[in-house]
């Protein structure tokens, strides 16, 4: 289960100014559940998914994976997968060793890497675009390319922040079916961020509200 216990936030505008983004987020995500997190923009929303990846710094309070305090343990060490709507595809890469490269980073042979980001290919129906370059794909192409690439490390925590936000309307919605089912198939536990109320709700579970600093229960 992943938790975050009264994680609190602030940061400085100007020298001797202080502004409280998180007051005191307490959030328990369990294994296969999605959490659907709204809230307006500002409202420190992509900041707690880069607390929760350990990108940023909190100013008290803890991130824990099943019960143990990993606040202080690097991205790297944590395992944790993230989607950033501007979390960049590799240019120079082609498909398949986007899709590999999680692997790749964890030392696994470049050739059973290969095989793996194959089989994932196979999965999101994207095995005709094994070669191609990632910019010549369309832009839910290359989401679903994101998504395989979070996914075939085998995460125990995804993170998503606004993944659909670069589509159209009815690409997001055609995606949103896509998506649940990859997620599901896996046990993770996952931080679904967007201000679509539609897809929140489509998406998550449990549906939470980024206010004054809090995540209020929406659902
Ligand atoms: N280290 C920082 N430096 C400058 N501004 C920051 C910093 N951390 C957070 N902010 C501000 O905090 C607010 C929250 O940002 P963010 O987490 O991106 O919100 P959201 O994802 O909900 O739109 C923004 O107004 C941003 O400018
Ligand atoms: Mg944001």
């Amino acid at each position: 289960m992943l938790e975050l216990r009264s994680v609190c936030k602030t940061w400085q505008p100007r020298r001797g100014e202080k502004r409280q983004l998180l007051r005191e987020v307490n959030l328990r995500v369990q294994p296969g559940q999605t959490a659907a997190i709204l809230g307006p923009s500002g409202s420190g929303k992509s900041t707690l998914l880069k607390i929760v990846a350990g990108l940023e710094p909190l100013d008290s309070g803890a991130v824990c994976l099943d019960g143990q305090d990993i606040t202080g343990l690097p991205p790297e060490q944590r395992h944790f997968a993230l989607m950033f709507q501007d979390f960049a595809l590799f240019p120079h890469l082609n498909v398949q060793d986007n899709v590999a490269f999680g692997l790749v980073e964890q030392r696994i042979g470049k050739a059973e890497a290969r095989a793996q980001a194959q089989d994932m290919l196979q999965r999101f129906g994207l095995q005709a675009f094994a070669r191609s370059r990632v910019w010549q794909l369309s832009g839910g192409e290359q989401q679903r390319v994101a998504l395989a690439r979070a996914l075939i490390t085998r995460p125990r925590v995804l993170l998503l922040d606004e993944p659909f936000s670069a589509l159209d309307a009815q690409l997001r919605v055609q995606l949103r079916e896509e998506f649940r089912s990859h997620i599901a198939a896996s046990q993770m536990a996952v931080l679904w961020v967007t201000h679509d109320e539609a897809e929140a709700r489509a998406m998550g579970a449990v549906g939470l509200r980024m206010a004054q600093g809090a995540l209020q229960p929406v659902w």
